[in-house]
């Protein structure tokens, strides 16, 4: 245990005395098309599901094979902290990071930056700065980190844990607050600049309960971003949560959140001793919400959590399923299979074909572009009759190049349906996803499906 871990501990001892009971836990029938992995399941919703990782875990076979089985999403656990990125001033060391984001873009995941400004784990040397110098290295730090991976990240958490515990509503004493109030927008707005494709989150723990003084300052900060146009697109709810799970106002809080404009994540979720009905009511609440868009597990066995005396994840330390691996399953193949995934405010809808006939499907892109790369996100929907796979021909603009992909597999023009995304019944649709460097709009050239 280490005294950074102390506040996040105490967020789960809250959390414990202050949980409404949740109900049980209501199974599932796996259908003969229930996906069969927690990514698989949760992007059938168009979500996505994944997990804390820690670069010297990947030479322990059994982690990785669990690892490339089960998720989606990957958060380096330590690796992208400012001591781990910047550990000199001006000396920037990527190498654990990268083994990281090599790992997760060649299995076809995507990545969850964490984090670019934290008042712990700060490198020595940025422990004992203050006002304009720190202000400026902290900026540099931004630029730098988010430059590094530009076009690589899902999301970054810009700024984590920057609210005060307790009844204030506040923000957190820190060196990083002392250079003033203004410190968060900046951070929001350099870290855009740096990286204009990846969404930016503002993430932290014990935000979930919505009568939570914490919470309710959180939301403030991100109602007044959003008014004055500071760039924010997503708001991480930490949910490291005592043996009860959440607060039973959780959904509303998602909800609430969301309803200012931006996406919420569950980024660090654990339970203490793992209640299954504890883990499925926290799923339903982010599948619940349309613009939840992913739950992360902080760590994959138990024996890989910072709470790991706590027992508090989906796999026991052997690797093998537990009963709340189970119930987050079923959750999440218990979740209406049509997406309503929003786009980001950033987004726009910019190519449709017309309708479909009998029987096939249309696809339509969206696209989330900035100087030199982009983000398309594109929708297939199911005709007048049942699909039980498709596949989109696409044109890329000229001089674009694919650097990822998920939810589909493709090969030249052709991006065709996984396991877990071919059946769309009439009218259903799903999204997958790319990016590209390059610039322009691709266009729909036809969807046909079987
Ligand atoms: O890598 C060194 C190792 O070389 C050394 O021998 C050992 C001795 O203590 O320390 C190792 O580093 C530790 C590191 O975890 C890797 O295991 C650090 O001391 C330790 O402080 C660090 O703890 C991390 C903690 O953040 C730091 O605050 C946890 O792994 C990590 O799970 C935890 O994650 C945080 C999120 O970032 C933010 N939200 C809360 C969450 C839980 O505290």
């Amino acid at each position: 245990m280490t005294s950074s871990s102390i506040p996040a501990l105490r967020a789960a001892a809250a959390a414990t005395v202050s949980v409404v009971a949740v109900g049980a836990v209501v199974l599932t029938a796996h259908t003969a098309s229930a996906a069969t992995t927690l990514g698989a399941s949760a992007a059938q919703s168009g979500r996505y599901f994944g997990t804390a990782v820690a670069a010297f875990k990947l030479s322990d076979a059994t982690y990785t094979s669990i690892l490339d089985r089960e998720f989606t999403m990957v958060t380096p656990e330590n690796e992208m902290k400012s001591d781990a990125t910047e550990p000199q001033q001006g000396q920037f060391s990527y190498g654990n990071a990268d083994r990281i984001v090599n790992h997760a873009l060649s299995a076809g995941m995507r990545i969850r930056g964490h984090n670019l400004a934290w008042y712990q784990q700060e490198p020595g040397w940025m422990q004992s700065m203050e006002g304009a110098p720190l202000r400026s290295a902290l900026l540099n730090h931004i630029t730098q980190v988010a430059g590094h991976y530009r076009g690589k990240i899902y999301a970054w958490d810009v700024v984590n844990e920057a609210f005060a515990d307790g009844g204030s509503g506040g923000r957190r004493d820190s060196n990083l607050q002392r250079t003033g109030n203004d410190w968060i927008e900046v951070a929001f707005r350099t870290a855009r600049a740096a990286d204009p494709g990846a969404k930016l989150c503002y993430n932290d723990y014990n935000i979930e309960d919505w009568s939570a003084a914490k919470t309710q300052g959180v939301y403030r900060m991100v109602q007044d971003f959003k008014s004055r146009g500071v760039p924010i697109d997503c708001v991480g709810f930490q949910a490291h949560f005592g043996a009860g799970g959440p607060p039973g106002n959780f959904q509303t809080t998602l909800s609430n959140f969301a309803a200012l404009g931006v996406d919420v994540q569950l980024t660090e979720l654990d339970i203490a001793q793992a209640s299954p009905s504890a883990y499925a009511a926290t799923t339903r609440a982010c599948l619940n919400v349309p613009r939840c868009t992913g739950i992360t597990t902080w760590g994959i066995r138990d024996s890989d959590s910072w709470r790991s005396g706590e027992n508090p994840l989906l796999f026991d330390g052997n690797g093998t399923k537990k009963a709340a691996y189970t119930s987050v399953l079923d959750a999440l193949n218990g979740a209406p299979p049509v997406s309503t995934t929003p786009t980001t405010p950033t987004t726009t809808p910019t190519t449709t074909t017309s309708a479909p006939p009998p029987g096939a499907c249309s696809a339509t892109v969206s696209m989330n572009a900035w100087n030199g790369g982009f983000v398309a996100t594109v929708r297939v929907t199911a005709g007048s009759a049942d699909l039980n796979s498709w596949t989109v021909t696409l044109n890329l603009p000229p001089g674009a190049s694919v650097t990822n992909a998920w939810n589909v597999q493709h090969s030249g023009d052709g991006w065709s349906n996984v396991a877990y995304n071919g059946h769309l019944a009439t009218g259903q649709y799903t999204e997958f996803g790319f990016q590209a460097t390059g610039s322009g709009t691709p266009t729909v050239v036809s969807c046909g499906g079987s």
